[in-house]
């Protein structure tokens, strides 16, 4: 999504009115299972591609790896009372691969489905609506062994996970999410590296993005086929707010829209790539992973898009002499990565920045939405992300241990406002997830980065809401962004 550079900052002030959410709006916060589960090897789990990377040297912070994250897998009914106590009214999680099939393929692992049962049966005892995300990064390593996302099969066995999912919880599930911003998948996984299984390879980057589309309509229709209630279908995109730079802005602006945003959007929602993107990635790969017929198979209808918004990037194409400006450290891509617009350049956003070194700039949200419900004006829409990691502090406080994470709630505040402008310009918003309900594994980052509004003690386990936490569950109570 492309718009002017001279756009706002985010100045419309949310004190000017009082701002209401409407009764159907779906409050509710969001995590993943491998950031926050832990268990690793608990009842049949398989490893996934994050288990072998995380224990890769070198690869995240610190050494950090998932094996006990929060400890959420064991913390179950725990982590339930504390989302009843915010009064969450719904609740994105992501179910994991390699507890389910524990090498991504065969007969459905008892003990896995037990878990996301009893989770769901207990977001529903609570009054608690659950999203499921079947993808959120961890992939069973020995689909990964086979060539992963860069080889179709993949695709096909994950029609199959979704397949058990919605035998086992499709009369209960409020909405299915197949994958979870599958640009970072691609590009991150097999791209730049940054991300499991850190592949650096721009043929097998869009070969990735294709399978992951396919994904997404192969799952949706073997749901469709099996699930006994009528939930929503969603996917939710990281989708790019690109703002052009200078004479060259607007060429660079469209190469990336077309490689973060089109090359999803096109074949899920319109039914076919962006032929642009085609010529742009010709030296890269001739695109023929992609089959006939695989077109029809991919647009499957689905009844929400899911939006994970949490900054801006401004482009320009360099010139090929001056020193290389390469500002997007914060989507891990590094300057060369992107395959097929190798050269564009990532300028310096204007600040604040949060913790991640990502602009904060409330109008992205708001302009992002507007905009994709102008391109699709009957998809309704959701934020299934959106929060901010920042230096936090535990203090001792008259009722005990306390986080006063003044920015934090300050971020969220700015966003929900942008959220309900979006509203008033008519977009069919469903919903907020906050990321996240707690502290967890920040991919790369490791735990260096706290993006929870309850915060978790990685040594004794402990939660405790921040303010952020206590100001978010009070407006769910009033449904109304308070002074
Ligand atoms: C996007 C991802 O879906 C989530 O896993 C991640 O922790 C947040 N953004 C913050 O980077």
């Amino acid at each position: 999504m492309t718009r002017g550079a001279d756009m706002g900052n985010g100045s419309a002030d949310y004190r000017d009115a009082g701002l209401a959410f409407g009764e159907d709006f779906l409050f509710g916060s969001a995590t993943a299972s491998y950031q926050i589960e832990g268990a690793v090897h608990d009842d049949g789990r398989g490893p996934s591609i994050w288990d072998t990377f995380s224990h890769t040297p070198g690869k995240v912070w610190n050494g950090d790896t998932g094996d006990r994250a929060c400890d959420h897998y064991h913390r179950l009914d725990e982590d339930l009372d504390l989302m009843q106590r915010l009064g969450l009214e719904a609740y994105r999680f992501s179910i994991a691969w390699p507890r389910i099939q524990p090498t991504g393929r065969g007969p459905a692992n008892e003990a896995g489905l037990a878990f996301y049962e009893r989770l769901v049966d207990g977001l529903i005892a609570r009054g608690i609506r659950p999203i499921a995300t079947l993808y959120h990064w961890d992939l069973p390593q020995a689909l990964e062994d086979e060539g992963g996302w860069a080889n179709r099969a993949t695709a096909e066995a994950f029609a199959d996970y979704a397949r058990i999912m919605g035998e086992r919880l499709g009369d209960r599930v409020a909405v299915w999410t197949t994958l979870n911003e599958p640009w970072c998948s691609a590009y991150l996984g097999y791209g730049s590296g940054a991300h499991a299984p850190g592949l650096m390879d721009g043929a097998k980057a869009l070969a990735a993005v294709h399978h992951l589309n396919l994904a997404h309509g192969l799952a949706v229709s073997a749901l469709r086929e099996v699930v006994t209630n009528d939930p929503g279908y969603s996917i939710t995109l990281n989708l790019h707010v690109i703002r052009p730079s200078g004479p060259t802005g607007q060429e660079a602006a469209r190469r990336i829209d077309g490689l973060a945003n089109r090359l999803f959007l096109g074949p899920l929602l319109d039914g076919e790539y962006p032929a642009d993107v085609i010529v742009d990635t010709a030296h890269v790969t001739d695109w023929a992973f992609v089959k006939p017929g695989d077109a029809e198979l991919i647009r499957q209808p689905i009844s929400l898009l899911g939006v994970n918004y949490y900054s801006t990037v401004t482009v320009r194409m360099w010139d090929g002499e001056s020193p290389r400006v390469n500002a997007d450290g914060h989507k891990d891509m590094g300057g060369t990565a992107w395959p097929g617009s190798e050269s564009v350049e990532f300028l310096e956003q204007p600040g604040p920045y949060t913790e991640m070194g990502w602009n904060i700039d409330p109008s992205g949200l708001e302009d992002l939405l507007v905009a994709l419900h102008e391109a699709y004006p009957e998809l309704p829409l959701m934020v299934t992300e959106n929060g901010a990691a920042f230096a936090d502090e535990l203090v001792e406080g008259p009722a005990g241990p306390a986080v006063h994470d003044v920015e934090r709630t300050d971020y969220l505040r700015r966003h929900f406002a942008a959220a309900h402008r979006a509203i008033e310009r008519g977009v069919d918003l469903r919903g907020y997830q906050v990321w996240s309900l707690m502290d967890n594994f920040e991919w790369g980052y490791g735990y260096s980065k706290r993006f929870g509004i309850v915060r978790v003690d990685y040594d004794t386990f402990e939660r405790t809401p921040k303010d952020s936490a206590l100001w978010y569950a009070e407006l769910i109570r009033t449904r109304r962004l308070p002074d």
